[in-house]
């Protein structure tokens, strides 16, 4: 009877009624790359759960982390941050990643967390160690948000200068 039902969700998916998780990704050619990858109904709610699993709010939307997620609403989501990350780089911001999305194609975003050359405490280690298929599924997630990007989060700054304003 499970299997039965199994087969059904997978015959919705090829008629685009509802998903079935890594057959669908394949078909979009997100699943590009080895490695572990999250299944999800499609790329986007995989995208979501990752950005949600990973922190990205913590330090990429205003407010998020000190009410332990309940705030902003996700229309508010990765617009960058001004509240100000201060060590012996300097000081960094996370950015509006929205921006971010717009600004690369899908492919440099997946070259972007390679290289990761950016500022800490930017958790680079951790996205470089991310597959490719995830990569591409947060990319998809961020890039359909609704919503106006807004503004850029504030330029780091070098050590040495004046002490942040307070974010
Ligand atoms: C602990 C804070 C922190 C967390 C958590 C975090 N970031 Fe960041 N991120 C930053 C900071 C700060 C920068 C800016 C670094 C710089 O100025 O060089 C940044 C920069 C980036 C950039 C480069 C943006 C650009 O336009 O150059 C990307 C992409 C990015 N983060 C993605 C993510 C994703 C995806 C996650 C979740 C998996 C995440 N970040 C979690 C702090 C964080």
């Amino acid at each position: 009877m499970r299997r039965m039902l199994f087969a059904a969700a997978c015959l919705g998916a090829a008629a685009g009624l509802a998903s079935c998780g890594a057959a669908e990704r394949t078909a979009k050619g997100a699943d590009a790359g080895a490695g572990p990858r999250v299944t999800a109904a499609g790329d986007v709610e995989a995208g979501r759960y990752l950005v949600r699993i990973g922190g990205c709010n913590d330090c990429h939307t205003p407010r998020y982390a000190m009410t332990n997620g309940a705030e902003p609403p996700e229309s508010e989501w990765l617009k960058g941050s001004n509240e100000p990350h201060t060590g012996p780089w300097g000081v960094s911001y996370g950015k509006n990643l929205r921006l971010t999305t717009r600004r690369l194609t899908e492919d440099e975003w997946v070259r972007l967390m390679d290289e990761g050359t950016g500022l800490p405490p930017m958790p680079w280690p951790s996205v470089r160690a991310m597959s490719e298929a995830d990569r591409r599924a947060i990319y998809r997630y961020i890039r359909q948000l609704p919503g106006d990007p807004e503004q850029q989060s504030p330029e780091p700054r070098p050590a040495g200068g004046p002490p942040p304003a307070a974010g």
